[in-house]
């Protein structure tokens, strides 16, 4: 294991500084799910991450810019990161034909054909306006052959040089190429080179947690990390458990973004400091204490285990507001305590404290 990565950072963006490492709260569809904008700045998020598949299907995104752009149309004047839609075209629609051109696909909400390209893709990112786009690349799936994940990135490469070309909004908006390869050490290296050639302002690790071992994701992080340009972000896609976000930051990486705190806040599940709580489990019944006694957010200072309990078998819309905002808040504060921990040099002690109260849990 490498333990040489770790480091802080500062992401400048037209809309606010980012101290790094950093998690991003998932606003899939221009809102992160039951929060307000000033709720996520109570909790301190400094950039949130949104979706171009999703703003493209609905409600389109000539509408977006008319609107004044996605930071206007949301309320939100914080930094803004957009997904190039290259990974929700794969997991989410339907009957999709990938050609050298782009994506061909059907809409999940009513079927309709569809097409995105890399210049789609950087033509709708320039509507939104974020502050930081992604570069469209295809995600192969878990497992998938050499030869596949070869063409794949290969693929993808000539995908980002496009992206490159017909991004029209350079001083505005940083584009960050994503580095692919699966699970194969060369294809990353050859993915790496690749891109970096190409003198990105970031680089993203893409097509990890797509169901391979967590130890097989943090192998690909070992030797895909120190191939990126060390004075650049490096962000790595998808990933949000706790254990991930230590050891990736471990390893070097600045940028996490993940559905899962807000998804499972969402079904009453719950990070706190001494692991996972399933709020819903009848030994909370009469718990009158906080969900997490160590923590200091809104929902925990105010509302008991009990209550929440009662609210989310109820069905009420405000346990899951309540939920949502102790793991988002959770995680933040994590990454905040990284950070502290990098400052004082003790990272791998702090992994280990935080373990042994946290458990190894799956997620
Ligand atoms: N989100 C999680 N993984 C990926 C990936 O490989 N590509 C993109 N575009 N988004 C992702
Ligand atoms: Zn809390």
């Amino acid at each position: 294991m490498q333990a040489v990565g770790r480091r802080l950072g500062r992401i400048y963006t037209p809309h606010g500084v980012i101290e790094t490492p950093t998690f991003m709260p998932v606003g899939t569809q221009a809102t992160v799910k039951t929060m307000s904008p000033e709720e996520l700045k109570a909790m301190d998020a400094r950039i949130i991450l949104s979706n171009t598949y999703h703003l493209f299907i609905r409600p389109g995104h000539d509408l977006i810019r008319r609107a004044g752009g996605l930071h206007r149309f949301m309320n939100w004047d914080r930094p803004i990161l957009t997904d190039s839609g290259g990974f929700q075209v794969f997991s989410l629609s339907n009957m999709r034909k990938i050609t050298e051109e782009g994506v061909e696909f059907r809409s999940h909400l009513n079927g309709d054909k569809l097409f995105i390209s890399p210049e789609k893709a950087m033509e709708i990112q320039n509507a939104l306006g974020s502050d930081i786009m992604m570069a469209f690349d295809e995600c192969p799936p878990y497992p998938a052959t050499y030869d596949y994940v070869k063409q794949s990135l290969e693929r993808t490469t000539r995908w980002a040089e496009r992206c490159l070309k017909s991004h029209a909004r350079k001083d505005e908006q940083a584009l960050f190429a994503i580095v692919q390869g699966g699970m194969y050490e060369d294809l990353r290296k050859q993915s790496a080179a690749e891109l970096t050639s190409m003198d990105f302002p970031g680089y993203a690790i893409g097509g990890l947690s797509v169901g391979e071992p967590k130890h097989t994701m943090f192998e690909v992080l070992d030797y895909t990390t120190p191939l990126l340009p060390a004075d650049k972000p490096r962000y790595l896609m998808g990933v949000g458990s706790p254990d991930a976000l230590i050891e990736g930051s471990i390893r070097g990486i600045d940028m996490f973004d993940c559905v899962l705190p807000t998804r499972i806040a969402r079904n009453g599940t719950l990070m706190t400091s001494e692991g996972r709580l399933v709020v819903r489990n009848a030994k909370y019944a009469e718990d009158f204490g906080p969900l997490d006694p160590a923590c200091t957010c809104y929902t925990c200072a105010n509302y008991s285990r009990a209550y929440i309990r009662h609210l989310i078998k109820a069905d009420e819309t405000f346990g899951i507001r309540l939920t949502t905002y102790h793991n988002l808040h959770f995680l933040l504060r994590l990454m905040e305590d990284v950070r502290q921990a990098i400052r004082d040099d003790r990272l791998l002690d702090f992994r280990d404290e935080f373990f042994a109260r946290y458990g190894l849990f799956d997620n």
